[in-house]
């Protein structure tokens, strides 16, 4: 009875605090420019990016100028296609904040990457603690697969490289 009224409030605090008019409906909000998270708004098609970064508390991250690190940046289409293609709903993905954070931290490198400095194969760390592996051939350039689209955005200390898909991390299941 009484754990069940507790359940009750609390679930009605999580519903009062985050509503979402549609699962990554996204809310522009000011920051400065240069940021990581500045610098995706202003490129436009990151919208999703920037709801998953806020749903998992990483906008902050994003906002942070002191940052060094290379952002691999899934645009919109990416995200989408990359859902669909693993039958994915969004809707999944979004209701539990711990995987998206896995799923955004798996994006991340913590130094700056240009990408004259990538040779044909190359291994990084990501912050989740996977790696991601990187490869170049006539073609271009890829991360996990994903072609890098727009290249070497600076964004302060940090950089960005926008790819055309969403890197899952390894072990993970949606
Ligand atoms: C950021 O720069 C854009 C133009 O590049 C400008 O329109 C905008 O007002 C600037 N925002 C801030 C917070 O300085
Ligand atoms: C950005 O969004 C526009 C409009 O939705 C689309 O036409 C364009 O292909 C997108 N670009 C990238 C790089 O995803
Ligand atoms: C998420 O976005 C809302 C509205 O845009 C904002 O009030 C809130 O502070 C953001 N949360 C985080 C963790 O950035
Ligand atoms: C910003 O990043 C720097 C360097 O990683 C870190 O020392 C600092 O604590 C961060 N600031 C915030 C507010 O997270
Ligand atoms: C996709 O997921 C739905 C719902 O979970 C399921 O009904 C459907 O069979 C799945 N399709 C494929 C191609 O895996
Ligand atoms: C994000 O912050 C909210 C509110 O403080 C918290 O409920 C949620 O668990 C946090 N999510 C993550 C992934 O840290
Ligand atoms: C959220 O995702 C994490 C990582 O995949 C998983 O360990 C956890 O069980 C999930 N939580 C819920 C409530 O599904
Ligand atoms: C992961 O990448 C680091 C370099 O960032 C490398 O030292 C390490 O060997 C790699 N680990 C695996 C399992 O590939
Ligand atoms: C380059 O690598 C990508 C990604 O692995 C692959 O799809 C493409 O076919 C490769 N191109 C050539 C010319 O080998």
């Amino acid at each position: 009875m009484y754990v069940k009224a507790l359940c009750f409030i609390l679930l009605f605090v999580v519903a009062g605090t985050v509503t979402y008019a549609s699962p990554l409906s996204y809310t522009s909000r000011a920051s400065s420019n240069d940021t990581i998270a500045a610098e995706l708004e202003k490129m436009k098609n990151f919208t999703t990016l920037l709801t998953l970064a806020n749903i998992s508390n990483l906008t902050g991250t994003l906002e942070n100028a002191s940052l060094s690190v290379t952002l691999f940046a899934p645009t919109n289409d990416g995200i989408s296609s990359t859902l669909k293609a693993a039958n994915i709903s969004e809707s999944a993905v979004v209701k539990n904040s711990t995987l998206v954070k896995m799923i955004l931290e798996y994006h991340i490198v913590p130094q700056p990457l240009k990408t004259s400095s990538f040779s044909a194969v190359n291994s990084f760390k990501t912050l989740e603690g996977s790696n991601i592996t990187v490869t170049k051939n006539n073609t271009g350039i890829f991360v996990n697969g994903f072609e890098i689209i727009k290249m070497n955005v600076k964004a302060d200390k940090s950089i960005i490289q926008v790819i055309d898909g969403l890197l899952i991390p390894p072990g993970i299941v949606v």
